[in-house]
C-alpha cells in the first residue's frame, strides 16, 4: 500500500507533541492540542478542536466546527458530524462555592468512548460518561445523556431508541435475538446484519 502523508493546512495550529498518523488531512483552522493521538487516513475538518490526551483512531471523520475534549475517545472508524460538542464536566461551574476562579486543577474529567463505526449527527450534544457502541447512529440535533447499545438509532432530546441500523447506516427490520446474536435484515444490502447483544459481550468480560 502507498503510505500517503500526512497534510496539514498553513492556518492550522497543531502541537508538536501531538502524535497524527500518515494520510490523515487537517483542513482550516483545526486546533490539535498537546499529547493528542489521530490514527492514519483522517479526516479534520475546517476549524475542529482537539484537544489534549484525545484520542483517535483510524479512518475517523470529523466534520466542521466540532470540539473533541480532553477525556473523549474515538475509535477507528467513527463520523462526527458538523458542530457536534463533546462534554467532559458534569457538573460545570467557573467558580468555587467561596466565588473564587477555579483552577485547571479543580474539576474531574469523565471520559466518553464512542465505538468502532459509529456515527454521530449533526449539531448533536453528547454528555460525558457515556459509551456509544460500534455502528450505532445518532441522530441530528440529538442530546445523547445515555449508553447507547451497538447498531442503535438513537434521536431526540433526550436521545431515545428508535430502532437498529446496519453497517450501511440503514434501519433494520426484523430485529431479533438469537443465543446472544441480535439479527436484523437489511434490505438495501440485501442480506442480514450481526451482532453480539451487549449483554452476551458482558457475560464474555468485554463489556465497556
Ligand atoms: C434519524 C435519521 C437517520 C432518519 O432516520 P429515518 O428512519 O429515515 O427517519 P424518518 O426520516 O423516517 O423519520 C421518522 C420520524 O423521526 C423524526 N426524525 C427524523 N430525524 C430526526 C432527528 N434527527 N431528530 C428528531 N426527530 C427526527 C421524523 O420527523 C419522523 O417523525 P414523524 O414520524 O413524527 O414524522 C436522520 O433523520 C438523521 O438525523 N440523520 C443524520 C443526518 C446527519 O446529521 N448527517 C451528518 C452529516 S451532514
Ligand atoms: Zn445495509
Amino acid at each position: 500500500m502507498i503510505n500517503t502523508p500526512l497534510y496539514v493546512h498553513p492556518t492550522a495550529e497543531v502541537s508538536p507533541d501531538a502524535q497524527i498518523g500518515s494520510g490523515t488531512r487537517i483542513w482550516r483552522q483545526v486546533q490539535v492540542r498537546e499529547h493528542a493521538q489521530i490514527g492514519e487516513s483522517c479526516n479534520i475538518g475546517k476549524g475542529v478542536y482537539i484537544d489534549v490526551h484525545v484520542r483517535i483512531g483510524s479512518n475517523v471523520k470529523i466534520q466542521n466546527h466540532v470540539s473533541v475534549f480532553e477525556g473523549v475517545t474515538l475509535e477507528d472508524g467513527v463520523f462526527v458530524g458538523p458542530h457536534v460538542c463533546f462534554t467532559n464536566d458534569l457538573v460545570p461551574r467557573a467558580i468555587t462555592p467561596d466565588g473564587e476562579l477555579k483552577s485547571a486543577d479543580d474539576w474531574e474529567i469523565t471520559p466518553t468512548l464512542v465505538k468502532y463505526g459509529a456515527s454521530i449527527g449533526a449539531g448533536s450534544v453528547i454528555i460525558c460518561g457515556i459509551t456509544i457502541g460500534e455502528f450505532a447512529l445518532i441522530g441530528a440535533g440529538s442530546v445523547v445523556t445515555r449508553d447507547v447499545p451497538a447498531h442503535a438509532l438513537v434521536l431526540g432530546n433526550p436521545a431515545r431508541l428508535r430502532g437498529y441500523v446496519c453497517r450501511c447506516a440503514r434501519r433494520l427490520s426484523n430485529v431479533h435475538q438469537e443465543n446472544g446474536t441480535i439479527i436484523g435484515w437489511c434490505e438495501t444490502c440485501k442480506k442480514e446484519c450481526l451482532w453480539q447483544s451487549d449483554e452476551s459481550r458482558s457475560g464474555d468480560g468485554n463489556a465497556q
